[in-house]
């Protein structure tokens, strides 16, 4: 079997409910400055969907800079209020889409079946998704870590076709850290990304799970990227907080540890 893979590490800008179209404008004219074009590393923002289009337009000059939505629905149009379709996004310019992040599976109740069928539709929008999984404190307090990666992986890989499981970028985002300035030490980051490894390897392959692109998220900054790209498995970063500020984010970007 032959499968895509892009070895490139992979930074990825959560930008959750912050800048509109002007604010986005703004930082990327600065951030364009920052971080010129690499061809070592990619790059992809998740602004808010009401910025993706004139995000789209600012980075017309660099194809190099990728482009994604946080949600799509898991039907393709319909009278869903404040929803956004896969297509939809594919028309405003992106070419990604997060699933899965425990902000939405907190907030929104997104469980493990609505993340499977948003997934789905994410991948038959053509849209390349990457899945967050990640465990909460008690959980990984109460010697969860593994059994609860395993039924947030398990979920989605057996739910879709084998011929799509390359097809998936991975997320490990520990809800403990995100946004709270706690990051996994490299020790935690590195057991995780092998249970993410195994689990996906238990559904999809070997060669799929040893070729998966698999992220490291909570709390990264430009004073952790370094270490934690040195992590063995972790193959690049989902940054929140500090994706919002240019400086701190081309700073992350131009690491010399990917
Ligand atoms: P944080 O968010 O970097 O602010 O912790 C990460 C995320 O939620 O993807």
């Amino acid at each position: 079997m032959t499968i895509n893979h892009d070895p490139r590490p992979l930074f990825a800008a959560n930008w959750k409910m912050y800048k509109g179209p002007r604010s986005t404008r703004e930082f990327l004219r600065d951030f364009m400055q920052l971080y010129e074009i690499r061809d070592d590393r990619r790059v992809v923002f998740f602004p808010s969907s009401i910025s993706v289009e004139a995000f789209a337009l600012a980075t017309e000059p660099r194809p190099d800079i990728g482009l994604g939505v946080q949600d799509v629905h898991s039907e393709d149009s319909g009278a869903h209020t404040g929803a956004i379709s896969g297509s939809m996004a594919v028309e405003a310019g992106a070419g990604w889409s997060l699933a899965g992040h425990s902000e939405r599976r907190i907030e929104f109740g997104d469980d493990d079946t609505i993340v499977l069928n948003k997934t789905r539709r994410i991948l038959s929008s053509g849209l390349a998704p990457i899945v967050c999984v990640g465990e909460t404190l008690d959980e990984r307090d109460s010697g969860r870590l593994a059994e609860i990666l395993a039924r947030q992986i398990g979920s989605v890989l057996s739910g879709l076709d084998a011929a799509n499981h390359h097809l998936l970028t991975w997320a490990y985002e520990p809800v403990w850290a995100i946004g709270t300035g706690r990051t996994a030490s490299p020790a935690d980051a590195s057991e995780a990304h092998d249970i993410v490894r195994t689990a996906i390897a238990t559904h999809a392959g070997d060669l799929t799970a040893t070729k998966a692109t698999v992220l490291y998220g909570g709390s990264v900054k430009p004073g952790n990227i370094n270490d934690l790209m040195e992590v063995s498995g972790v193959n690049g970063v989902l940054v929140g907080g500090a994706s919002l500020q240019p400086v701190d984010f081309a700073a992350i970007c131009n690491c010399s540890g990917a």
